[in-house]
């Protein structure tokens, strides 16, 4: 990655058939490891709420939580992409307070584009904050933050006219000028048909492998989170089992004073100590 990718690649990748990847970032350390591994879009997700301050959802997620993760990512990731997530209720009360906060993270936080959940129902917030300058990424299906009104995390778009409004809600957020769209827990047949109807990269999470891109979650990907693993994620490591591990070996060292060694020890003259250590 030579520069940071914009909006208008995305939309060429998708042309050209070029598969995008997005995968979460919450802090400096993941997102320069994640930006070092070649990921070029990052995603500051509200999941953070659940995998690194353990909330049980989305929901109690503020504008202030996600600023100061958001600026930790911008300071670990030089050339990704970095989409700040719209925390529940910074965008729903009305267009202008959406416009607000998500200009909020891009001059405060220093994202270079920010997604928020929802189709027909947000598209005017949408359209306000597109007109600002600021590119916005959609997200339908499973939207976490309307976990309360879903009652649970389902499989979205399942019936006809479920599937239908999630198409509509795809149309209306391309129109709103959205840049790309998370589809997120829905039938892979059915994000395939909403990737071939609409223009803008379509990038899955639990919908199927047609989708123009896909994202993770760090923490599931990597065997971090360990309360549950969704079925959309694929585990590509087990940290969770090497930190245990690790530090269960450091707590034994500890005890047994097997650690510190000389090695992480510090030396000065015997001279020095006899001297300070005299009896008066
Ligand atoms: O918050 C998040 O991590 C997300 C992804 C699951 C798309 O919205």
């Amino acid at each position: 990655m030579e520069r940071r990718m914009s909006v208008t690649d995305l939309k060429g990748m998708k042309k050209r058939g070029e598969k995008i990847v997005m995968l979460t970032a919450y802090d400096y350390p993941s997102a320069r490891l994640v930006e070092e591994a070649g990921v070029p879009l990052i995603l500051v997700g509200d999941s953070l709420g659940m995998v690194m301050l353990g909330y049980d959802s989305t929901v109690p997620v503020t504008m202030e939580e996600m600023l100061h993760h958001v600026k930790a990512v911008v300071r670990g990731a030089r050339r990704a992409h970095v989409v700040a997530d719209m925390p529940f209720m910074s965008y729903q009360t009305s267009p202008q307070e959406a416009l607000r906060n998500a200009g909020r993270m891009l001059k405060e936080g220093g994202a270079q584009s920010v997604k928020l959940e929802g189709g027909v129902r947000v598209a005017e917030s949408v359209r306000l904050i597109v007109e600002a300058g600021i590119p916005v990424m959609g997200h339908l299906g499973l939207t976490p933050q309307s976990i309360n009104q879903f009652g649970g995390y389902k499989v979205q778009g399942k019936t006809p006219a479920a599937a239908v409004k999630i198409i509509n809600d795809a149309v209306a957020l391309e129109q709103a000028g959205v840049y790309a769209i998370v589809l997120e827990t829905v039938p892979a047949l059915l994000a395939k048909a909403i990737t071939d109807r609409i223009g803008v990269p379509t990038i899955g999470i639990g919908a199927g492998v047609h989708c123009d891109g896909q994202v993770q979650v760090f923490h599931d990907m990597l065997g971090l989170f360990t309360e549950f693993v969704p079925k959309h994620a694929k585990r590509y490591a087990r940290l969770a089992d090497t930190i245990r591990e690790a530090v269960g070996r450091y707590v034994d060292e500890v005890k047994s004073s097997s650690f510190p060694t000389d090695r992480e020890s510090f030396v000065v003259d015997s001279s020095v100590v006899a001297e300070v250590t005299q009896p008066a």
